[in-house]
């Protein structure tokens, strides 16, 4: 399979193929229309490769994901964080030696510019944390950047890095008006971060084994998932070559949204409504399901996973894992296995092929964790900022790359004179009056 035919307008044109490693199939309209004068038509982008990569790959009818070729199931069981940041940013596993300077980089960048901590004091209390944490991104560019472009690429990956979980961290100190407390040089990146979440001034804190493996499990598995909307965000951003902090912060932003990263938090405030409200989950899947009603499942169904989530799968038993070690119980946990069980049962629900999400469990561990609701996306962000990262960097070191600019459909009015202010209102036009739309 080489080309592929395009018969418009009774004229046949040719279009090369590109096969990936694991044989997907791409039909490269990079000419489309310049040849034909026509543009292909895809919005939401369920069927555009905006790029080539060689970061990540996943297969959404047979729920496979894989870092580098590594599959996420085997990542997720024995490495660490730090691994994977290294992985998925420099393209293979670090030597012993690689990994220990990694790391040592990470420890001594985790500091951030003291005249930022003034920043969070000017947010309103009410502020979301991902708003503080977009905000403090785009502003590292102040500190680290000379205007837009990046003087020291690979310097500022480490700083971002290291400086974003002081940031959440801090984020999060400001919103429950404590203390900052400092990162800490002798702890891994997780437990670091856990630190600067819950000790105070007048207590150390440390997080248990049960804990920081939940969490080192919880940033694997959102390290990266290819082209999603706020990884295409960033590499979009990044085409036109703004640097790394700014690229990055309207990757945050992406990721808020409720229909994205967001829907973790919207996932356990759906699970407490239906437990405030009697616990009666099969009303819930009727309002998911009627047409009329904008409500949805929050956790279920994805643009690419039409089988499972592989990342839900381990979520699952994780959190059933790590409740049983911290002798927890959660009444949430058996409202999202109850939903859960009557969901994939529904014809609804299956015809559509909505299975739970990445986001379904892992509020549940972020909750056996303690951490509050409001930073589940934050959660998220840092997870996912490897794969921000490594994908920013594949885009600015692609000799081909050009800046992101898709093409539109117009269907405004055609060509009207423009009638100028006076005249309208010496006429006192009225809407009817105005001439009219018409299609093009
Ligand atoms: N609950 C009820 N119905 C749903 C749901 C849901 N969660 N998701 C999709 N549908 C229905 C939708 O109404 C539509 O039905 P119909 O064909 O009758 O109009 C059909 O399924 C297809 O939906 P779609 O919106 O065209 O699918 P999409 O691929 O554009 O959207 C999605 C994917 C994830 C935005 C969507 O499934 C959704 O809104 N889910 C809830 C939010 C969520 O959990 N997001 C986290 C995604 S995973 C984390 C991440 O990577 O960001």
């Amino acid at each position: 399979m080489t080309k592929a035919k395009l018969s418009l307008d009774g004229k046949d044109y040719e279009f090369p193929v590109l096969v990936g490693s694991e044989d997907e199939v791409g039909i490269d309209f990079t000419t489309l229309r310049k040849t034909t004068g026509a543009i292909s038509l895809d919005p939401g982008y369920g069927n555009t490769g905006s790029c080539t990569s060689t970061i990540t790959f996943i297969n959404g009818e047979k729920g496979i994901l894989q870092y580098r070729g590594y599959p996420i199931e085997e990542v997720a069981a024995s490495a660490s964080f730090e691994e994977v940041c290294f992985l998925l940013i420099y393209g293979h596993l670090p030597s012993v030696d690689e990994l220990a300077t990694f790391h040592d980089k990470l420890i001594h960048h985790s500091m951030i510019h003291e005249a930022m901590k003034d920043f969070f004091q000017d947010f309103p209390p009410t502020a979301h944390p991902m708003m503080v944490l977009s905000a403090m991104v785009a502003s590292l560019s102040a500190y680290y950047t000379r205007g837009a472009v990046d003087e020291d690429v690979d310097l500022n990956i480490i700083r971002l890095l290291a400086k974003v979980k002081t940031i959440a961290a801090f984020s999060y100190k400001k919103s429950i008006g404590q203390p900052f407390i400092y990162p800490r040089n002798d702890l891994s990146y997780t437990k670091d971060f856990l630190h600067m979440m819950f000790a105070v001034p007048s207590e150390p804190y440390l997080p248990s084994d049960v804990r920081d493996r939940a969490h080192n499990l919880l940033l694997i598995l959102h390290a990266d998932h290819e082209q999603n909307c706020s990884t295409s965000t960033v590499r979009m951003v990044g085409s036109s070559q703004s640097n790394l902090f700014a690229s990055v912060s309207s990757g945050v932003s992406a990721l808020w949204g409720p229909l994205h990263g967001g829907a973790n938090q919207k996932v356990i405030e759906m699970l407490e409504q239906i437990r405030d409200d009697g616990g009666d989950y099969e009303k819930y899947v009727r309002m998911a399901k009627d047409p009329d009603s904008p409500f949805r499942l929050m956790g279920f169904g994805h643009r690419v996973y039409k089988n499972f989530d592989p990342r839900a799968t381990i979520l699952k038993e994780a959190a059933a894992d790590v409740l049983a070690e911290l002798g927890t119980t959660d009444p949430l946990l058996e409202i999202a296995k109850n939903l859960e069980r009557i969901a994939l049962e529904d014809p609804y629900f299956v015809d559509r092929k909505l299975y739970p999400n990445v986001d379904f469990y892992s509020g549940i561990l972020y909750r056996a964790m303690g951490i509050p609701t409001e930073m589940f996306t934050v959660m998220f962000a840092l997870g996912r900022l490897p794969g921000w990262i490594a994908q920013w960097k594949e885009g600015r070191e692609d000799p081909k790359a050009k800046i992101s600019r898709p093409r539109q459909i117009y269907l405004g009015a055609t060509q009207r004179p423009f009638v100028p202010l006076e005249e309208r209102a010496a006429k006192k036009a009225t809407k009817a009056e105005e001439p009219e739309l018409v299609p093009a």
